[in-house]
């Protein structure tokens, strides 16, 4: 485990991986991505669920079975929601919107724990929910969101994807948002 990064260097540093060694980050760095996970701002008490897959052969299912796994990390971690509890608490916004922001937030969070703790992530969300599901073996109401690889990454990682900067707008979407000089 790395020692604590300034907030604004981890998000310098932060990036998607897609090459990762073989063998998968020790259980106390898990365990600090979990936290990192679960400290991501919670929508609704009892809607965030996250099932860590160390198991190499369920590893393997979900990157066969997920078109969006395009990379080799040796452990996932699904950010999945409580449908029940979302619909409880939100209605149906709740479950089509507030659910999918809970889980963005989580994956925000391990993304800029991640270089901290000398690891790498991938946010992976391409792929069919009730896949997903059987192969976690995920009650019928809780739906997975997000899926993160997760691994030490390679020495020499292959450049980030470019292209990627959000545009900025100022009050009105006519107008651009620029930095202070
Ligand atoms: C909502 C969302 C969905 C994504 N889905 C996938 C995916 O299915 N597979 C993947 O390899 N990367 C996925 N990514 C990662 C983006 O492709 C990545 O952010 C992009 O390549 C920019 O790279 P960077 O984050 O390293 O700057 C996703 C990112 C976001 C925010």
């Amino acid at each position: 485990m790395s020692a604590p990064m300034a907030v604004f260097e981890a998000m310098r540093r932060r990036r998607m991986h897609r090459q990762y060694l073989p063998e998968p980050p020790d259980r106390a760095t898990l365990d600090r991505l979990v936290y990192a996970a679960g400290r991501a701002q919670v929508a609704r008490p009892g809607i965030r669920h996250l099932v860590v897959v160390t198991d190499p052969r369920i590893v393997h299912t979900l990157r066969q079975a997920c078109p969006g796994f395009v990379n080799n990390a040796p452990v996932a971690i699904a950010v999945c929601s409580d449908l029940e509890r979302s619909e409880q608490e939100s209605g149906i916004r709740g479950v089509e919107v507030v659910s999918r922001l809970d889980a963005g937030a989580s994956a925000a969070f391990m993304a800029l724990a991640a270089p901290a703790l000398g690891i790498g992530v991938c946010k992976v969300t391409s792929w069919s929910e009730e896949v997903v599901q059987a192969i976690l073996g995920l009650p019928e109401h809780v739906r997975p969101e997000v899926l993160m690889a997760v691994g030490i990454p390679v020495a020499n990682p292959s450049k980030p994807l470019k292209g990627f900067q959000p545009s900025v707008h100022s009050d009105r979407f006519d107008q651009p948002w620029t930095t202070s000089p």
